[in-house]
């Protein structure tokens, strides 16, 4: 017996060993863990359970048939993040590259197959050439093996990617297709052809850092969610965004412990600019109500005038949507609704409940804007908020103008309880371009026009840049005291604990894309 598990705990070592001391050395050269110090720092303490570590590749050409390395490139298993059952699959470069073969696909499959009979989330560590040359068009069935379970555990459980080194071709699709990605700067990129097929085809000269680093994605794209200054920092990332979601969508996020206390906010009274023109941080808002420092802010670099991320209120996970009148005036542009619609769509697929609040002044006007299809983008915003069957609790601090009224979360698409501050102002359009329009010829035929279209202005503003014609219609349930709004949020998310809507059965609908 003694003898066999020699035998045994010899393929074991191989195995850990990886692609070899060298490989391993270039590895950490590059300033990036193996597949394995990954692991060890995602995982609580001795949780690994390893599942295909002696899985190798049929391949028999180009030679392949006398290099083989018992895991074939990636480490598959479960374990637990602070106690939770995670499936975990971790590429590692120093075998082929990280490449992807068919029985390296076969063991991410695996893994995933567990995670949806069993419901808790898949984490895929990514760091990898590709699709293994060697073997053709079988590593391509392999991508596309894992899309469609990407696509089916799409909103049954969640699915986290984090980007530690190549990504590029085909494997891009499947951490687009899960949830949220997070990218190392300097270490990671992302791309559908690399910078030489760039220079080939338009002539374009860019660095793999430029094209697809985590920067770009963090800022330009929003393909990333998060860019993280090192690998640490990412796991670090996951493990927090963990912890704010359920296991999967029929099981509700854990909540930590909430004493009640004085949950009055006076510095929110003071947080409003005199002039409405004037901007605020709606960040600070978001501070003041939510449990201190709970909040993970998401996809904090791109469309900025949008903000989108997780938090606690009373010990409870919230997703929290709000315009930032810092940034653009909060207006709502393609990019900002397609960062909201996805983020509200994650939030109402795990039991997240939702709040927003709301200071925008419109959509984005423009030829870029039309052109590029507002009006296709901005829909997804509306449709998502309109199918989402989670609690849902608005505060409007200011500006609720024309359909961006309608769309952030109003009570007409099926919001729960709509708040507003005494700021603010539900009309359908600002005072001086109301004016403009209702009262044309009274201006155009005023002795001093612009004194008439103040005079004017002023009146619009009297009767509808104030939340009390909203208030009186019931499209505003209760106008409250700044101060008062984290302790009316509790007791709102409290109350709606038990949300029970069914929409009508279907198939799956149609959000327009
Ligand atoms: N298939 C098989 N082996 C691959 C591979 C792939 N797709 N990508 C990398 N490798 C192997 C390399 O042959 C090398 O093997 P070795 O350690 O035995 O020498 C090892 O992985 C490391 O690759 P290397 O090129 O030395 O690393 P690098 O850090 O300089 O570059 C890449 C990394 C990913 C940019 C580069 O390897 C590359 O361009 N790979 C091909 C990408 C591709 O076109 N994939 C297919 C389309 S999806």
């Amino acid at each position: 017996m003694n003898e066999k598990i020699n035998i045994l705990q010899q393929k074991q070592e191989q195995a850990l060993a990886g692609g070899g001391r060298a490989r391993i050395e270039a590895q950490h050269k590059k300033g990036k863990l193996t597949a394995r110090e990954r692991l060890h720092f995602l995982l609580d303490e001795g949780s690994f359970q390893e599942i295909g570590m002696l899985v190798t590749h049929r391949s028999a050409d180009f030679g392949m048939e006398k290099e083989k390395y018992p895991g074939d490139g990636v480490v598959t298993g479960y374990g637990t993040v602070n106690g939770r059952l995670i499936y975990v699959y971790s590429q590692d470069f120093t075998v082929f590259g990280g490449s992807l073969s068919e029985t390296h696909a076969e063991k991410i499959c695996k893994i995933m197959d567990l995670a949806l009979k069993n419901g808790a989330p898949i984490i895929g560590l990514n760091d990898s050439g590709g699709a293994r040359i060697q073997e053709g068009v079988v590593s391509l069935g392999g991508y596309a093996d894992i899309f469609y379970r990407n696509t089916l555990a799409s909103g049954v459980v969640p699915q986290l990617s984090a980007i530690m080194g190549p990504c590029a071709g085909g494997a891009v699709y499947s951490p687009a297709i899960t949830d949220f990605i997070l990218m190392v700067e300097n270490t990671s990129y992302m791309f559908v052809t690399g910078p030489n097929v760039v220079k080939t085809v338009t002539h374009e000269v860019v660095t793999s850092e430029e094209l697809g680093g985590a920067t770009t994605h963090a800022t330009k794209s929003g393909v990333t969610h998060f860019a993280c200054a090192n690998e640490i920092a990412a796991i670090q990332h996951i493990k927090q965004l963990l912890s704010y979601m359920p296991q999967n969508c029929e099981d509700k996020a854990p909540a930590l412990p909430y004493e009640p206390a004085n949950e009055q906010r006076p510095a929110l009274n003071d947080i409003m600019p005199e002039n409405a023109s004037q901007p605020y941080d709606m960040r600070e808002v978001i501070t003041e109500v939510i449990d201190e420092g709970s909040f993970l802010e998401v996809h904090k670099d791109f469309a900025e005038n949008i903000i989108v991320g997780f938090a606690r209120l009373a010990g409870r996970s919230i997703g929290i949507v709000a315009n930032q009148p810092a940034f653009l005036a909060g207006v709502l542009d393609i990019h900002s609704s397609t960062k909201g619609a996805r983020f509200i769509r994650f939030c109402d697929s795990f039991n997240i409940p939702l709040l927003i609040f709301e200071d925008v002044p419109g959509f984005l006007p423009g030829t870029d804007q039309e052109w590029n299809a507002i009006i296709t983008n901005g829909a997804k915003l509306l449709y998502a908020f309109c199918e989402a069957t989670v609690p849902r609790v608005t505060v409007i601090t200011r500006k609720a103008y024309g359909g961006a009224y309608d769309v952030m979360n109003s009570k007409h698409i099926g919001a729960d309880m709509n708040f507003a501050w005494p700021s603010a102002e539900i009309a359908v359009m600002g005072a001086k371009g109301a004016a403009e329009i209702i009262f044309k010829r009274e201006i155009s035929e005023a002795e001093d026009k612009e004194a008439k279209w103040q005079e004017k202005e002023q009146l619009y503003s009297q009767i509808f840049a104030n939340p009390y014609r909203a208030a009186e219609r019931g499209f505003i349930d209760e106008v409250i005291e700044p101060a008062d709004t984290r302790a009316k949020l509790i007791n709102a998310f409290k109350m709606l604990e038990n949300k029970v809507v069914n929409n009508p059965r279907k198939k799956h609908g149609n959000i327009p894309l």
